[in-house]
């Protein structure tokens, strides 16, 4: 009795898993059957695939790999929630040169910025470096993407091409 009990769980999970795909009604009974481990295992085997591609956004390998960037070659500056520091740094949380023109934010992170500009009300004439020495185009497109994406910007990716585009 037992037995027959967890492959009938095995069997509902396989159809809840199953119908998961087409139908999204199945929240009542999935919890009963997620108590049986056996049922549970066999339940996620059977959903991962479809939920793993279900899960990862078109540039899931670009904006983590953007992040790392990031947080090896820009946080120390501009901090890691891309606050900057007033004064010295500028903020790229919230700055409409992250989020304009991707031309325009790749030439600064390529080929390096210096002289005065006014980020949020706050001045600045500091000097950045030029990222293309250190930074294959497909870094520095990884890490447009994700400081255009982060922090509540909402701005679109930029491609490899479109940073190799990029002329001096
Ligand atoms: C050594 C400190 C430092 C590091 C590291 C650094 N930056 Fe900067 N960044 C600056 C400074 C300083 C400015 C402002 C330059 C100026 O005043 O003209 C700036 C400006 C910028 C701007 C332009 C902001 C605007 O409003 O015009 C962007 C975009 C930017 N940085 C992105 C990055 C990215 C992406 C990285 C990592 C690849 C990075 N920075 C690493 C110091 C740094």
């Amino acid at each position: 009795m037992e037995r027959f009990s967890k492959i009938g769980l095995v069997g509902v999970a396989l159809v809840l898993a199953l119908g998961a795909c087409s139908k999204s009604s199945t929240s009542s009974s999935t919890s009963s059957a997620s108590t049986a481990p056996e049922a549970t295992a066999a339940a996620s085997a059977a959903a991962s695939p479809a939920a793993s591609v279900a899960a990862a956004p078109q540039n899931a390998a670009a904006a983590a790999d953007g992040g790392k960037v990031y947080q090896t070659n820009c946080s120390s500056c501009h901090q890691a929630e891309g606050t900057g520091l007033a004064g010295s740094f500028p903020p790229l949380a919230g700055n409409p040169v992250v989020t304009g023109d991707a031309t325009k934010v790749a030439h600064i992170v390529k080929y390096g910025l210096s002289g005065n500009i006014t980020v949020a009300g706050k001045a600045y004439n500091g000097m950045m470096p030029a990222w293309g020495q250190s930074l294959s185009n497909a870094d520095i497109a990884a890490v447009l993407t994700f400081i255009r994406s982060s922090w509540g910007n909402k701005a679109g990716a930029v491609t490899e091409a479109q940073v190799a585009g990029v002329a001096q």
